[in-house]
């Protein structure tokens, strides 16, 4: 068996150089998702190979260099796009979409060594990236679709209309970073009514408008919050589910808030296949434990994860 790569490893691989062009500001708990595409990135490429080549797409794909807050020292890591265009085997092609000119023209500079395997749009994942994909993903490859949004600007009929695409053999594979706690608790006040336009941001975001009753009976007293953001979760899965994939998986990613102080949640990793291969190799990586927080911790482990 093959030897686990560390978490000091997957950091090695993760830093970055520093450059002149604008990066992300992100917080040390980012690490986590980064370093789940790291690991599964090669093994997505690997069973490409076999079928003749695979696609990457990020719906929100960033400017490609970030820097985490709170590290001591100026600390830079790659950001998701070039975790797939870097990946070994080699991803045949990887398309971004970014709605930042300025993002999207620092992504542009970051990804100019890799020619023609990269293919960057400027769009709103909403609106254009179902059909990029329609256009530019041949329905025989197969497809690994990152989605990666701040908050709640995903919505729902994006994630159906990826699912839905015709004329493919599979169903691309989804992660999707579900804001949970960064987000979407947030904007279900319960000590005050909800705005409107929170109202409609959260109605986009899921299938239909069942997380209303979830959300009266938190507002009711009858669920607690733990419970109340379990059947949100579950709600989101479950839809995911629904769209026909045969297996949906969630982890949730704790953050690292201070030294001897608890970690909190802060948001969720949804992974949906339709292939065994791909939902064992993640089904292994969402069961690991990560130690990520060194940069800004500086403390290593005292054990291997
Ligand atoms: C969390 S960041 C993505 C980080 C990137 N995936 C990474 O790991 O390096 C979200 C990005 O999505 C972009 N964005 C926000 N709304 C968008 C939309 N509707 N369509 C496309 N991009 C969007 C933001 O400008 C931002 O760069």
């Amino acid at each position: 068996m093959a030897r686990r790569t560390t978490s000091e490893e997957i950091l090695a691989e993760l830093r970055a150089p520093f450059d002149e062009s604008p990066v992300r500001r992100i917080g040390v708990w980012s690490l986590e998702k980064l370093a789940t595409l790291q690991l599964y990135l090669p093994a997505f490429a690997r069973a490409c190979q076999r079928a003749g080549g695979g696609y990457y797409v990020d719906g929100f794909a960033g400017p490609g260099r970030a820097s985490v807050r709170g590290a001591p020292e100026p600390y830079f890591v790659h950001g998701s796009p070039l975790i797939a265009l870097r990946a070994k085997p080699e991803i045949e092609r990887c398309i971004f979409l970014e709605i930042d000119p300025h993002k999207l023209a620092a992504l542009e500079g970051r990804c100019a060594h890799y020619g023609e395997r990269a293919l960057l749009r400027r769009g709103d994942v909403n609106v254009h990236l179902v059909p990029l994909l329609r256009e530019e993903v041949p329905g025989w490859a197969p497809c690994f679709c990152f989605l990666d949004p701040t908050g709640v600007e995903l919505k729902w009929q994006t994630v159906a209309g990826i699912a839905s695409l015709p004329g493919r053999r599979r169903k691309p594979e989804l992660m999707i970073l579900f804001p949970l706690e960064m987000s979407v608790i947030r904007l279900l006040t319960v000590d005050r009514p909800m705005r409107d336009e929170d109202k409609s941001r959260v109605n986009a975001m899921f299938k239909d408008d069942s997380w209303w009753d979830i959300y009266q009976s938190r507002v009711k007293g009858e669920i607690d919050k733990a419970e109340a953001k379990r059947l949100y979760l579950d709600k989101y899965s479950k839809d995911v589910k629904g769209l026909g994939y045969k297996s949906v998986e969630s982890r949730q990613v704790l953050a690292y808030v201070g030294a001897g102080k608890k970690r909190q949640p802060r948001y969720h990793l949804v992974f949906a296949t339709d292939h065994p291969v791909g939902e064992d190799i993640m089904s292994g990586i969402f069961k690991r434990d990560f130690v990520l927080d060194l940069p800004v911790s500086r403390q290593p482990s005292l054990f291997d994860l």
